[in-house]
This record gives C-alpha cells, structure tokens and sequence, in this order.
C-alpha cells in the first residue's frame, strides 16, 4: 500500500508516518527529512536547499522529485510507502504518478488531514525530536515518558528545527494554501482522498487514519 500524507506544516504527518512506519512496516518517505539530512552532510543539493528551507520556502521540484525517484529505487520501499511532505505542488504530483508507475506501482489513499491553522503555530513552536532516532515529541502534547529520556532509544539529546519559529511557520502555510491545497482536485478525481480530522489527539487521529487503511471508512 502506498500513501501520501497530506496537510499544513504542524498537521501530524511525520507524527503519523513514524507510528505506520513503527506499527506497519511501511516507509516513511519524508522530503523534508532527506533535505535536512543533505543540509547537514553538506551536498551539493543541501547547500542549496538550505537559505530556501530557513525561509520557509518550497525547494524545486526538479530536487525534490529527484530525491524521491532515487528513494523509490530502494528496496524497502516495496513494503509500502507514506509520502510525508510529497508532493507539495501540481508538478511534483504528475511527477509521483510517473515515478510509481515507471515502477508498477500505485497509489492507495491520499490523506488529508483537516486542521485550524490557528493552532499550528503552537504544535510547531513547541515541536522537538530526538537527536538519535527522530522520534518527535511537543513540549505540551507529547512529553517523553521519562524526563529528558526518549521513549524509543533512551536517548538523552533533543533537537529543535531553525524553520519552528512563529514567522517561518507563517510563510510555510502560505505556501501550503498557495502551491499545495490546490493538488487536492487532482487527486479528488481519482477517487483516493480521504479527509480526517487532525485536530483530534493523537490516538484519535492514528485511529482514524488506521480505519481508512483497514478499509472500514
Ligand atoms: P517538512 O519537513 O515537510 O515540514 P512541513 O510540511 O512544514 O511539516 P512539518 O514537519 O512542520 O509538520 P508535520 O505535519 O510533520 O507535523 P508533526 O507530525 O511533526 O518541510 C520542511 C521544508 O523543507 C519546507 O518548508 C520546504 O522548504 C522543504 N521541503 C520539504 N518537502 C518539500 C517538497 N516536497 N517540495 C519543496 N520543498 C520541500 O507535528 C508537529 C508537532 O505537533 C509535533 O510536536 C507533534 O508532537 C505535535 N502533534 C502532532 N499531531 C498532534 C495532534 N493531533 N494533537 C496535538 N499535537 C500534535
Ligand atoms: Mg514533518
Ligand atoms: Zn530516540
């Protein structure tokens, strides 16, 4: 099965790609953090993504549908696939369709998740993961069990992303709503959107989007 996440930055899409990654087998094919990675490892294509991505800005398509055509080549990727942050505008969803089928593959579901963007801005400025694993937590919605300790690798470093910040968070949701809300439509007339509501809690959002999967909604 393969699907695509979709919704505004703070929406819960890598929070939800990491629970079907850990409860599923599936993959989490997030652009944002293959981006992050070549930022730090200092490639060529990180070096010039990162001015893009500190402003909140959308990196081109032609190195982000790269990036996910090189991935895709992988095998792991045939236990299914979550596309976090992919695609994000018209020509990165025709490119995806011709990346799958070039492969023979398809896809199953694109979720959209429905938030307020009000209270976006919170869930992001409040947003940190672990330094090893990169399991996400919130400084109010989702605290480490132990104090200063991830729950999955016992891990004791945290990290923050230079993009969290209230002014950022603003320009990245008005690309979201000029470039990407607008790939709906396209994917409304194949027939696979799904819409849950993402303001739930975090349980109540995964349970909806495992009812989606399972075929019971
Ligand atoms: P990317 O990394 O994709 O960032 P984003 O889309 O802005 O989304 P976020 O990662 O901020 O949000 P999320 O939905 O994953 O939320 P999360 O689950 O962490 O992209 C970053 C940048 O890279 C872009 O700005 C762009 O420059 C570039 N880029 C990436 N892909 C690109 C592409 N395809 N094309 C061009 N450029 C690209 O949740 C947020 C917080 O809220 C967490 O702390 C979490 O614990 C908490 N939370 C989650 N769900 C809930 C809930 N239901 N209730 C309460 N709290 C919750
Ligand atoms: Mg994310
Ligand atoms: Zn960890």
């Amino acid at each position: 099965m393969n699907i695509i996440l979709l919704g505004p930055p703070g929406a819960g899409k890598g929070t939800q790609a990491k629970r079907l990654e850990q409860e599923r087998g599936m993959v989490q094919l997030s652009t944002g953090d293959m981006l992050r990675a070549a930022v730090k490892a200092g490639t060529p294509t990180g070096i010039q993504a990162k001015a893009v991505m500190d402003a909140g800005e959308l990196v081109s398509d032609a190195i982000v549908s790269g990036i996910i055509g090189e991935r895709l080549d992988m095998e792991d990727t045939l236990k299914g696939a979550i596309f976090d942050g992919y695609p994000r505008t018209a020509a990165q969803a025709e490119s995806l369709d011709t990346l799958l089928s070039e492969r023979g593959r398809q896809l199953d579901f694109v979720i959209e998740l429905e938030v307020n963007e009000d209270a976006l801005v919170e869930r992001v400025e409040g947003r940190f993961t672990c330094a090893n694993c990169g399991e996400g937590y919130h400084d109010k919605f989702k605290l480490p069990k132990v104090e200063g300790t991830c729950d999955v690798c016992g891990h004791h470093e945290f990290k923050r992303r230079p993009d969290d910040n209230a002014e950022t968070v603003r320009t990245r949701m008005a690309e979201y709503r000029a470039k990407t809300a607008p790939i709906l439509p396209f994917y409304e007339a194949k027939g696979l959107v799904r819409k849950v509501d993402g303001m739930a809690d975090i349980a109540e959002v995964g349970a909806q989007i495992d009812a989606i999967l399972d075929g019971k909604a």
